[in-house]
């Protein structure tokens, strides 16, 4: 699979199978992080795992999903839960840039999580003043965005749109999730 296969047909999974993820997938995961653009190369981001059923449990607890789709890409505890998080921790000062970088990490993240096999959802709805003592951070900390990681249990697929009225996900009557994306030339100036 080359790099733009993988990106176009990654999609965010926000059902997976209640089996466990590997200590080696999820720090192959990190490594992916940690090689990505950053600001200045500043390296400000920091990563918590939380792997144990009880932490992942606690963390879960603090997470809201998909939305527009409620509740049927709502995971359920011991049933669609996700294995794992990882939490993606920055300064409590950041400015946009850590943000930025953030962000870059976690796409890696992503993919690389794509290429073995596992899902992921990023969550940016989540609690983060209950997140910060969970996750025993310092005081000039704060969780930017949790990644859940697992093994999918379903299938989400994109098709092209041209009008941004069009752009809600949905799902169909086979219970598939519908990511819709704009096209290249709908969100394209060339000059
Ligand atoms: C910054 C950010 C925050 C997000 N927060 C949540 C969230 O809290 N809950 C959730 O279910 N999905 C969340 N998502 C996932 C998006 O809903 C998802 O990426 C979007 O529907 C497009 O689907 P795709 O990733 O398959 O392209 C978030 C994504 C991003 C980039």
């Amino acid at each position: 699979m080359s790099i733009l296969e993988a990106l176009k047909a990654r999609r965010t999974i926000r059902l997976f199978k209640q089996i466990g993820v590997s200590s080696d997938d999820l720090r192959d995961m990190l490594d992916a992080a940690r090689q990505t653009s950053c600001a200045c190369n500043g390296q400000l981001l920091r990563y918590v795992v939380v792997k144990s059923s009880d932490d992942v449990k606690k963390v879960f607890e603090q997470t809201a999903w998909a939305g527009l789709v409620k509740p049927r890409r709502t995971p359920v505890w011991g049933v669609s839960a996700p294995a794992a998080f990882i939490a993606v921790v920055g300064p409590k000062d950041a400015n946009s840039m850590t943000y930025a970088d953030a962000g870059a990490a976690i796409q890696s993240m992503q993919i690389a999580a794509y290429e073995k096999g596992l899902g992921c959802c990023w969550l940016g709805a989540i609690n983060r003043e209950k997140l910060h003592g969970l996750l025993g951070l310092q005081e000039k900390q704060e969780v930017f965005f949790l990644l859940a990681v697992g093994v999918p249990a379903e299938q989400p697929v994109s098709e092209d749109i041209t009008d941004p009225k069009d752009v809600n996900y949905y799902l169909d009557d086979k219970n598939q999730l519908h990511i819709p994306k704009l096209t290249v030339d709908a969100i394209t100036r060339w000059l």
